[in-house]
């Protein structure tokens, strides 16, 4: 079994990569794996519609429902691996999910969560990433899968892509860039570890 639970928060573009991955490339059929759920934790994310219009079940749960809790990072992330849980997956993909998990949530998906970083890791790490990369003078962006530890954005690497910055490049441009590449890389990249390569 390799069913998957896609994490989200806001346009769900990779996530929409994914599910036509595993639809076009027969990821049920060849790996048993199938996307069980995909979950956000903001309600207005745009993601939410695109998965049901691809007939993904979904699901929301608001980090700021557990504001007044007296740790709410760890509350959010206790219901949010209960929630996970439920579908049981072998699979956690964090796809624009902007939140920094805990233990509380890690711990119980060892070895099972992979995130998609727009940066080619061990650079720039955390957000702004492109604005960093143009200022930095760098002659390539790209982006990278990889797996995900308590540290932030600090796991093993399963897979990158190298896109080059052009001289026009402001962060906007280079972003949209990356990101038409990011939809390659991440399937490439679960691909690979469905068919136990990684
Ligand atoms: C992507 O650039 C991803 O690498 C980053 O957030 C963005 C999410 O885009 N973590 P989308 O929601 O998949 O369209």
């Amino acid at each position: 079994m390799n069913d998957m639970v896609i994490l989200i928060s806001g346009s769900g573009s990779n996530m929409v990569a994914l599910a036509q991955a595993a639809q076009q490339r027969h990821w049920q059929a060849r790996f048993g794996a199938h996307i069980r759920c995909v979950i956000s934790n903001r309600p207005d994310a745009a993601g939410l519609a695109k998965a049901r219009d691809l007939g993904l079940h979904t699901e929301v749960l608001d980090h700021r429902s557990f504001k007044d809790h007296p740790q709410p990072r760890e509350a959010f992330d206790a219901a949010l691996a209960e929630l996970v849980q439920s579908h049981q997956p072998r699979w956690v993909l964090l796809a624009g999910f902007m939140r920094v998990l805990t233990p509380v949530f890690l711990d119980r998906f060892e070895h099972s969560v992979m995130n998609i970083h727009p940066s080619l890791l061990p650079a720039f790490p955390g957000l702004n990433t492109h604005e960093r990369a143009l200022a930095a003078g760098c002659r390539f962006a790209g982006a990278s899968v990889h797996w995900v530890n308590s540290e932030l954005d600090a796991g093993h690497i399963i897979d990158q892509v190298v896109v080059p910055i052009s001289p026009g490049d402001d962060a906007q441009s280079l972003a949209a860039r990356v990101l038409t590449q990011e939809h390659v890389l991440y399937p490439r990249a679960v691909e690979r570890v469905l068919s136990g390569q990684s």
